[in-house]
This record gives structure tokens, sequence and C-alpha cells, in this order.
């Protein structure tokens, strides 16, 4: 396989490389551990680059979208989804709109004033489009990895559809088609996955029950983890015999699909696909400490996701063992003092000129980044299947006049 070297030489540094096979791996894996008939929607903000996403389609995701540019990149798909579900806070009328327009059909819906805004979209479209009502549940305990069960922007509270059950059946062009949970991110231990899915499960069937909203559909999120910036490989999950079980018992007609059921994920299926290579630039020393100064920085890797973590990046190629390790601080090239990517971590001897690979930034890395601060030129991202290059593109940032 082509090392980081070669690819810097062929490519320039620094350069964002996805492997496919990983990302097809990632796909079958996950599509075998969930029930059957369920369907899983790609989470396209964790990577947006259309040859991905034109493999997960093509593997059998849906997908989900939080955007017009990432419908847009469906459209542009060689594959046609299964399943899209338009998700997201806060869309405007120009948004959904537009979305509609595109054709989207199945929206998360996060608000009563949402509900209507769309209903009233469709109407004046001429469409029957489908909700999910997501609910931020009062759900099982797993502290720091739930998104809801607290105060969030995100969703509805189930407490709100059981005092106002009236505020979530109205619309004749926008129906209530069931509920969409997610409330939790990179949870590796498969029982919590489990009690996150059926707590979700039972608070669905009470709003089903108590508030008389339908459930043709029901949204049972994700959390399906992938290491980040690190090493280590994405868990195995065995989950399917299990959920199988607890939808028999539960919500006996679901293998009819009544409800259909949908899973959602974006790091799981790209993350450890990805690495992202990058040249060391410079070594000092400042008051004691060392810093490795590296052509990358948070414009290109982890403004978004990498907040407060530690990446731990790889020489390439590996040391011989018997080199001491050094401790330093990495920083990119940006100036801001905020540009660090790692705070005194080990590393292999380091010099101007070494290649290193943050290794599992397949989600949530370019993508999630600065990438306009300092008018910097985005790395290249290269496409390998095998050996063979795919693709290698460049993301520019353009200022066009008005249309
Ligand atoms: C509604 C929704 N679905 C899916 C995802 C994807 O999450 P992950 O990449 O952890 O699978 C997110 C992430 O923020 C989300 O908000």
């Amino acid at each position: 396989l082509r090392d980081a070297r070669r690819l810097v030489e062929e490519f320039g540094s620094p350069l964002y490389v996805y492997r496919l096979e990983q990302v097809q791996a990632a796909c079958d894996d996950l599509l075998k551990t969930l029930p059957q008939p369920s369907t899983l929607l790609y989470s396209l903000k964790a990577n947006p680059h259309p040859v991905l996403v034109s493999a997960l389609l093509a593997g059998g995701c849906g997908g989900e979208v939080s955007s017009i540019g990432e419908l847009e990149l469906l459209d542009g798909s060689t594959t046609a989804p299964r399943t899209v579900l338009y998700t997201g806070p806060g869309k405007t009328t120009v948004e959904l709109t537009a979305a509609v327009q595109r054709g989207a059909r199945l929206f998360s819906v996060e608000s009563p004033l949402e509900l209507e805004r769309l209903n009233e979209v469709a109407a004046r479209q001429g469409v029957l489009v489908d909700c999910l009502i997501r609910v931020n549940p009062s759900g099982p305990g797993v502290a720091g990895q739930l998104l809801g069960a607290a105060p969030v922007q995100f969703g509805v509270d189930a407490t709100r559809m059981l005092d106002e059950p009236e505020s979530f059946r109205r619309g004749r062009s926008a129906r209530v088609a069931g509920l969409h949970f997610y409330t939790a991110t990179n949870v590796r231990d498969q029982a919590k996955l489990l009690t996150i899915f059926e707590s979700h499960i039972s608070t669905a069937l009470e709003l089903r029950d108590r508030c008389d909203v339908p459930l043709r559909t029901l949204g049972l999120g994700g959390g399906f983890a992938a290491p980040y910036g690190q090493p280590g490989a994405r868990p195995r999950y065995r989950l399917r015999q299990a959920l199988e079980t607890v939808l028999d018992c539960r919500l006996p007609l679901w293998r009819r699909g009544s409800p259909a059921i949908l899973f959602e994920s974006g790091r799981h299926l790209v993350g450890t696909a990805g690495e992202l290579v990058c040249t060391v630039v410079d070594v000092k020393r400042s008051r004691g400490r060392t810093f490795v100064v590296l052509d990358t920085g948070i414009h290109h890797i982890g403004g978004l996701a990498g907040l407060g973590r530690t990446f731990r990046p790889a020489l390439t190629p590996s040391p011989a063992a018997s080199e001491p390790a050094m401790r330093a601080d990495l920083t990119g090239s940006l100036c801001t003092p905020a540009d660090v990517l790692s705070r005194n971590v080990e590393l292999a001897p380091t010099s101007p000129g070494d290649t290193l690979v943050i290794p599992n930034v397949g989600a949530y890395g370019l993508t999630a980044s600065l990438i306009g601060f300092l008018s910097r030129q985005a790395p290249l991202e290269v496409v390998l299947s095998g050996d063979e290059v795919l693709s290698a593109t460049r993301i520019s940032l353009d200022r066009r006049p008005m249309d």
C-alpha cells in the first residue's frame, strides 16, 4: 500500500487520505449488527466527501442531512439513497422551501413552530411531507454521552409532548409520521447503547399511547463510536439479536415495517478510514517546553470536534524502538495561540521535514475545521482504493458576487 511518505512526495503536504475499503467494511459490519429490516442513514456531517458518500449509498445506507448542501451531495451521488432524513434545529422557511423543492419528504421536526412552518411550506408547494418529532427524552443516565435528558436546543422535551399533545398533531401537508431520537454519540459500550435504544422504544410507546402520535416510523438514533485522532480500531458491535428481541417484544409489527426503524451513523462509518498526513516545519524550545510546529492546524483538523482533545500522531516511518521518546506540544502554523493540536504528548524524536500521520480523522476532520481562517489553502483530500488513487481534490473558498 502507498505509505504516507510516498503520498507526500506525490501530492505534497498536508493531505487527508481516505481508504475506501475501510468505509465499505465499516458499513457492512454495522449493517450486519442492526436489526432487519431497518434502515441505516449516513450522517453526512461526519464527512461529506462525494466519493465516500457514494460508497456508503452504494453499500445500502440512506442519508441523514442537515443542510441544502448535504442534500445536493446526495443528488450528485451515483446511487440514489433509499431514505433521506432532513434534521437539525432552527430550519428556516427559506431552507425548508429549498429542501422540499429538492425532493426532501422526511423531516425531523424540532418544535411545534417548525411543524407549522413546514406545513405551510409543503402546502404552498402542494406536496405531502412526513415528519418525525424529535424527542428530548428523560432517558437513562449515561452521563457525558447524552445530548438529550438535559436542557438542550435539540428536539422537544418528552414532558412537553405529554403536556401539549395537540401541538404535535397539526399539519395536513406536513403530517406526523413518528418520532426521532438522537441523544448519544461515540458510545463504545454496547450494553449502554442497548439501554439507550430500549429506553427510546419505551418513550416512543408512551408518547404514542398517551399523546396519540402515530408511529409509522421510529428513528432510534445512533451513537456508534470510533476513535478520533488516536490510534485504535472501531468497536465491533453485536446488537442484532438483542435489538430484534426487544423490538419483537415491544413493537410486534416492526418486522412488517410498522414502524419502519431508522438508525444513523457518521463517525463509525468513516472515522477510521481517514488520516491527516502532515510535515514538521519547526521544532523549538520556549521556557523549558518543546514545540513541534506542523504545516497543518485547526484550519484542517479539529476546529469543532477537536476542541479540548489531544491528538496523537505517529511518526512515519516508525522510528527504531531504541530511540528515546520526547515530550512536546504539537501546534499548527496559524497566528493564534488556539492553534494547538496536543499539549505535552509523547512523541518519537522529531525533526523538521519529518512526516507525521494523525490517525482516525476520517470523521469530523476537514469538514469540522476552521477552514476559512487566515485564508490558507485547504489540504488535498486523496481517496484510495487499495493502491489506486480514485480522487484527489481540494476544497476552495472563493468569494463570488451575489447572484
Ligand atoms: C441528529 C444527528 N444524527 C447523527 C449524528 C452523527 O453522529 P455520529 O457521527 O456520532 O454518528 C449527529 C451528530 O451530531 C446528529 O446530531
